[in-house]
């Protein structure tokens, strides 16, 4: 019997790239996405890229807790992925409060349907920004917490609430994966990040100037504590942290309880490193400058990986050559995105 999994945002970037993998590995998949960051037209190039169709979409918010009910009552889920929630550092000190509402609040109704339909499993999306300033690199899944942001506060609270509901129902099996930061695309060059407006994160923006739709990266602030003063992230293909979600679903049933695990590559690049090998990968001069630091950055976030190796003898296999590769790949073959 195939399993069928509930993937929230699965419209959005690391979503549409893990339906893909799950529906390439003879999963049934739900998706649930309201649309805010992504666009409908993922759902067919999904289809198309793994050659199954989803098994059925509902374009609703989770903090709706009717509507998410009634799917959790049309469908017998075997576990559930949480991606669908904002992940915009700079706008997260803005609107702090939409950022706690959606994301805190999107986590607490689908953890209500959940138990309230008998689902126990669940993948939950977080994120390597809980760590904040490191004081030493690279950071084990031991590393102290220290949010720096709103945004990555909601992440931090989540994995507490997540805590919580596993020491009260032990039959929760939960699975928190710490992503570094996801780039790249699907080498079909039919999925990848299509952000709404413009981009907040480096690797869109570096496409969107090499391809000429903004005239030059501001490289915020090169007066970090790092090599080139620029700062440091480890840089993850999608494609590997869509592996990495389908892994975790087949580890859910070895434990029950909340378990932890970063999902990164152990390597750190500055955000000159990138442009250099984005300018490579595409042929293109990136044009850039560099402005004051942003609020809420910190100089280095960069992941051990082993825990997550010993867990599950896994480990990812693309580097950012080949990231930048299928970027630049997506975007030429999609200038406008998915809009177009
Ligand atoms: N940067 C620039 N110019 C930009 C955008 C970013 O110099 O226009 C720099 C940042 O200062 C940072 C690096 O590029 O040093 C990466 O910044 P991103 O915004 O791409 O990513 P963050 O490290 O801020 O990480 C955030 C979240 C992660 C998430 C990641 C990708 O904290 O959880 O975005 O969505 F994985």
């Amino acid at each position: 019997m195939p399993k069928t999994v509930l993937v929230t945002g699965g419209a959005g970037f690391i979503g549409s790239h893990t339906c893909v993998e799950l529906l390439q590995h003879g999963y049934d998949v739900v998706v649930v996405d309201d649309h805010s960051n992504s666009s409908p037209r993922a759902l067919e190039r999904i289809a198309k890229v793994a050659g199954t169709p989803l098994a059925a979409v509902y374009g609703i918010d989770v903090r709706d807790r009717r509507a998410l009910s009634s799917v959790f009552a049309a469908h017998r889920f075997d576990a559930v992925i949480h991606f669908a929630a904002k992940k915009a550092v700079g706008e997260s000190v803005e609107i702090p409060l939409e950022y706690y509402d959606i994301n805190v609040g999107g986590t607490t109704a689908l953890l209500a349907a959940m138990h309230e339909h008998g689902v126990h499993r669940l993948v939950f999306s977080s994120s390597c920004s809980i760590y904040g300033n490191a004081t030493e690199v690279p950071l084990t899944e031991q590393s102290p917490a220290g949010p720096t942001n709103p945004y990555a506060r909601t992440k931090l609270l989540c994995e507490e609430i997540l805590d919580d509901a596993c020491r009260r129902l032990p039959e929760l099996s939960v699975l928190a994966l710490r992503y570094f930061n996801p780039v790249g695309a699907h080498p079909s060059g039919l999925l990848g990040e299509d952000p709404h407006g413009v981009p907040n994160n480096v690797m869109p923006y570096v496409a969107q100037v090499a391809a000429g739709r903004l005239p030059r990266l501001s490289v915020f602030g090169n007066d970090y504590p790092t090599p080139d003063g620029t700062g440091i992230r480890d840089y993850i293909h999608v494609v590997d942290v869509a592996e990495g979600h389908r892994t975790a679903l087949e580890h859910l049933g070895d434990e029950n309880g909340m378990r932890v695990f970063n999902l990164g590559t152990g390597v750190g690049s500055s955000v000159l490193d990138l442009v250099a090998a984005f300018s490579e990968a595409s042929g293109r001069q990136i044009p850039y400058e560099i402005t004051g630091r942003r609020p809420g950055d910190v100089a280095e976030l960069v992941a051990d990986p082993s825990a997550v190796a010993r867990a599950w003898n896994w480990a990812t296999t693309r580097d950012l050559a080949t990231m930048c590769r299928d970027a630049w790949r997506f975007q030429e073959l999609n200038p406008t995105g998915y809009g177009a």
